[in-house]
């Protein structure tokens, strides 16, 4: 049987677009997002996916609103749960009931600059490389297995915009490699690492764009 996966988006959904677009070896079975104003529901609802808002809002603590999200999630007994912009720091039994098949995208080449604004981090420590980061989701923020990155410049002059421009192209390419591989069961977590298996080598887990 395909399998399928939901995704979990807090706003524009460009890196929820890239997934869609990217014809990964399964079905999207939902767009899934914490704000009814998340721009990323139109793009899904215009190509027929399936959307729902479980709205934080609406909920008088963090437990609750992470156990009726993972009701909604269930509902689709997704074999990978894809976080894509997903701004809600989620819980440990949330964490723990996905564990394995729970995937994020950050915009760091972790563990560097984990948490928010991780651009401007960036420019402010004067590194010369940035980059993004798909990893496992575990309970401690920003710090799960990491199954591939993608690394940048960061040119003289850079402002946090054009730093971001140019870590979101990278992360549209290596979110839906991430996915794929996954997909396709070539990843395994072995002693707390992530193991590719067939053709994908640990070089193909970095990604260097040229200039
Ligand atoms: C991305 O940079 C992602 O890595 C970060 O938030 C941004 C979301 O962008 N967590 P989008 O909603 O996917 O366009």
């Amino acid at each position: 049987m395909a399998k399928n996966y939901v995704i979990l988006i807090s706003g524009r959904g460009s890196n929820m677009q890239a997934l869609i677009e990217a014809k990964l070896p399964g079905r999207c079975a939902a767009v899934i997002a914490n704000r009814p104003d998340a721009a990323g529901l139109a793009w899904a609802q215009a190509r027929g996916v399936p959307t729902a808002v479980v709205d934080h809002k609406a909920y008088e603590s963090r437990d609750a609103f992470d156990a009726a999200l993972a009701v909604e999630i269930e509902r689709h007994a997704p074999d990978l749960v894809l976080l894509a912009g997903f701004m809600r720091v989620l819980g440990q039994d949330f964490v723990t009931r996905f564990d394995g098949r729970l995937l994020n995208i950050h915009p760091s080449l972790l563990p560097a600059f984990p948490g928010l604004r991780t651009h401007a981090a960036a420019l402010a420590a004067d590194v010369k490389i940035h980059g993004c980061t798909v990893h496992f989701v575990t309970p401690a923020l920003d710090c799960g297995p990491i199954v591939i990155q993608a690394a940048v410049p960061v040119l003289p002059g850079d402002t946090e915009a054009d730093l971001a421009a140019r870590v979101l192209a990278q992360e549209h390419i290596v979110y839906p490699q991430a996915a794929r591989w996954f997909l396709e069961g070539r990843i395994g977590i072995v002693d707390g690492r992530v193991a590719l298996a067939g053709a994908a080598t640990a070089a193909t887990a970095l990604r260097v764009p040229q200039a």
